[in-house]
């Protein structure tokens, strides 16, 4: 049991720990005084402090020890601008890069990858560079997409992981829980500081029965969606567990705990069994297979007895193909029913492309059960109505099913093959067929469906459905065609049923490679350079934020004093600014241009203090960053909430902001702030919010008492010569107070290193 097993085979430096994780499981098993369920045990394995750490579900924050962390390239930026920022000289725990999201689909994968590696040169360079200098694998564009590699390389039952992507929880067709996570989480674990997660519920779902037909593995988490809603995950792992969970291929898992993600779920997760081992052993990972035999009854499955919050259950021999959307993946409709739902609610009929692959459904078997069905309407003599495109998860898929026959048959159906890489998952598609505000309806084995997300086009049906049933809906062309029940006509006009799909799991002649797409780091990182150019508008290297200067704030103008909701989309609001996710003067542009100002009700108009002109929100913290004079934001409640971004952080930190106070914050944004050494305060009195004048200035008192629990205040000078306090309570403990001292947390870890 105590063997050293490398956690995959790209790196010397990464072992699995799964005897400490044990131990630790054990301590925390005899506190409980109960069974766990098997998300639970590989979470209390990594816990930081097994002896010490508080756990009650849905309430504690848990500080874990994750094994790896995973970025794609759009949100890496930023993390290694960060990490570069401590000074660290290479990353704490094995990191992977995956250049995936900036590829755009136009003509096919032969032409769209040369033309993205172009537009994308600076980033990639970037990326390319900083990997090799701080020890992170970098995997380049064309190499495929995050989830698809880390399946196929870095996934092991048992394992912790984060990643910068929603889609993370894919890695649970291996058994290991892997959470989708902002860019701050992977710097800290990158910065060797313990990642926090509240201690999630645990959702139990039972699979009873075996699938048969047309039914595949995305119907099950397509029809949990239609029960749970999109919120219904929320705070919650979902642990598949049932006679059921036997029943289909590693890949199959992957993709119902890919999709988990649509419910809001932390992450989901299959317990260790079979399939899990023949698709470690056919991607060459014998040796882990058989190491986490040896620990399955302990380690690597529920204990008998565990409990779940909440329970549902599905019958697999009864469930239906599902078509879930338009414009939400949680409005599930099983096939018998499509023709009349999608009649009565006016959905445009004719499906005119239908897309298969993406990190969700490309695995060998999605492609050899869709190509099953493209050979049985070929030889009917059939070819696709729609436009048809296929997007290889990765160049080891791509390079397989191009060896096994897969890719000619989707190529003679009249499918086009797309670069591996996310391509119109994420929008990155220049559709030419429609125009933009056309009604239309396209279908896909993606995941996500929300409006305009795949072509900009909020006109666009977009549903989501296994690859099987997009290829049958791209053979009919019709979103009324349920292939079960409904006759074609073949090219003699004579009517014909398709015969139901069939492929198998792993490659009967093994997985191919293809072209070599990995750049491991070098050994002797000294002489790498950073490759950032000093002109780039979308990249800049981050400078160190200044330590606090010892003293209480007094005198400090209020920015803005936002009203109503403030979320991370109104503070560092996406779309546009994307692009500038790496250069955090050019995106500090956006902060707070969505908050609505309590003066004017209006967005991006505030007064400046002095000179009582009108300005946007960025300009005016600007002018008084450039007069050497701090302010503060006034909020209100639950203040951040959205998506964990880091810049909306960063950026009032960088705009010379020192404090935001407010009624209360959303948890990750208030610790995010805590990280860039900036106060996140809450009023004591709740009212005070109301009582504040955008006019006035505020001093803060007590900062050099800061203590954990101990109360600072806030003085209060209105415009016409009167003073008020109004006592601030915090959340920051012992080491974050350190992390404000220091000016940020990176700072603090780059400090006591040096010690
Ligand atoms: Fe990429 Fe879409 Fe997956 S954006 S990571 S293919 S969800």
């Amino acid at each position: 049991k105590d063997s050293k097993v490398h956690q995959n085979l790209l790196e010397d430096h990464s072992f699995i720990n799964y005897k400490n994780n044990l131990e630790n499981v054990n301590i925390v098993r005899e506190r409980l005084g109960r069974p766990l369920t098997y998300a639970e045990k590989i979470l209390y394995g990594h816990l930081d402090d097994p002896h010490g750490q508080e756990i009650k579900r849905g309430v504690s924050y848990l500080k874990l020890r994750p094994d790896r962390v995973a970025c794609q390239d759009a949100t890496a930026q930023m993390a290694i601008l960060q990490f570069m920022s401590a000074g660290l000289p290479q990353v704490a725990k094995p990191v992977t890069v995956h250049c995936d999201h900036l590829i755009q689909a136009q003509v096919g994968g032969d032409k769209d990858l040369p033309r993205a590696i172009k537009l994308n040169k600076e980033v990639y360079d970037f990326l390319g560079s900083a990997t090799a200098k701080y020890n992170i694998g970098f995997w380049g564009p064309g190499s495929g997409i995050i989830h698809q590699i880390v399946l196929e390389n870095y996934a092991f039952p048992g394992a912790l992981i984060i990643g910068t992507d929603s889609h993370t929880p894919n890695a649970g067709g291996l058994g290991q829980l892997a959470i989708g996570v902002g860019g701050a989480d992977a710097v800290d674990v990158m910065s060797d500081l313990p990642w926090e997660l509240k201690a999630p519920k645990i959702m139990g779902v039972k699979l009873t029965g075996k699938m048969n037909g047309w039914t595949a593995p995305k119907d099950i988490i397509l029809k949990l969606a239609g029960i749970t809603t999109v919120k219904g995950g929320t705070g919650y792992i979902v642990e598949y567990f049932g006679e059921g969970v036997h029943t289909f291929s590693a890949t199959g898992m992957a993709t119902i705990c890919n999709m988990g993600a649509e419910i809001g779920a932390t992450t989901s997760v299959f317990p260790f069994n079979h399939s899990m081992v023949e698709y470690l052993d056919a991607t060459g990972r014998k040796e882990i297979a058989d190491f986490a035999s040896v620990y399955h009854k302990d380690l690597l499955s529920a204990d008998s007895g565990a409990e779940y919050d909440i329970v549902h259950e599905i019958d697999l021999s009864t469930l239906e193909p599902y078509v879930n959307g338009p414009f939400t993946p949680d409005l599930a409709t099983p096939i018998s029913k499509m023709k009349e739902v999608a009649v009565k609610n006016d959905w445009p009929l004719e499906v005119k492309v239908g897309l298969i692959g993406s990190c969700t459904n490309s695995s060998y078997e999605d492609m050899s059960r869709a190509s099953s069905i493209v050979k049985d309407a070929a030889a009917h003599g059939l070819k696709a109505k729609t436009i048809f495109t296929v997007t290889p998860g990765s160049e080891q898929i791509r390079a397989t099913i191009a060896r096994d026959g897969q890719l000619e048959t989707f190529k003679e159906f009249g499918g086009i093959v797309l670069a591996n890489a996310c391509g119109p998952c994420i929008g990155q598609w220049d559709r030419r067929d429609i125009k933009k505000g056309d009604k239309n309806t396209i279908v896909s084995s993606y995941n996500r469906n929300f409006t305009s997300r795949n072509d900009g086009n909020p006109q666009t049906h977009s549903f989501v459905a296994s690859p099987e049933l997009v290829t049958a809906f791209a053979i009919a062309g019709d979103l009324r065609f349920n292939p079960l029940t409904d006759k074609l006509k073949d090219k003699d006009g004579n009517e014909f049923l398709l015969k139901p799909p069939h492929g198998v799991g792993l490659p009967p002649k093994g997985y191919l490679k293809g072209n070599n797409t990995y750049q491991a780091p070098p050994k002797d990182r000294s002489t790498v350079q950073v490759k950032i150019s000093p002109t780039s508008d979308r990249l800049q290297v981050l400078k160190p934020f200044k330590p606090w200067d010892g003293k209480d704030a007094f005198n400090m103008p209020i920015l803005i004093k936002s009203f109503g909701k403030t979320t991370t989309d109104h503070i560092s609001m996406a779309g546009p600014w994307l692009k500038y996710r790496g250069h955090l003067e050019n995106i500090s542009n956006n902060y707070m241009i969505g908050a609505i100002n309590a003066e004017n009700k209006k967005a991006n108009c505030v007064k400046n203090h002095y000179t009582g002109e009108y300005s946007s929100v960025p300009d005016t913290a600007r002018a008084y960053r450039d007069k050497g004079i701090k302010w503060v934001v006034i909020g209100g409640d639950n203040f951040g909430e959205g998506s964990s971004r880091e810049h909306a952080a960063l950026e009032p930190r960088f705009l010379g902001g020192f404090a935001i106070i407010t009624r209360s914050f959303a948890r990750i944004h208030e610790t995010n702030l805590k990280k860039q050494g900036m106060l996140p305060l809450n009023f004591a009195d709740p009212t005070a919010y109301d009582k504040i004048n955008p006019d006035d200035t505020v001093d803060i008192l007590g900062l050099t008492e800061f203590a954990p629990g101990k109360n600072l205040t806030l003085r209060i000078h209105t415009k016409d010569g009167k003073t008020w306090d109004t006592p601030l309570t915090h959340t920051f403990n012992q080491e974050q107070i350190e992390w404000f001292k220091a000016g940020s947390a990176l700072n603090k870890i780059k400090s006591s290193k040096k010690h």
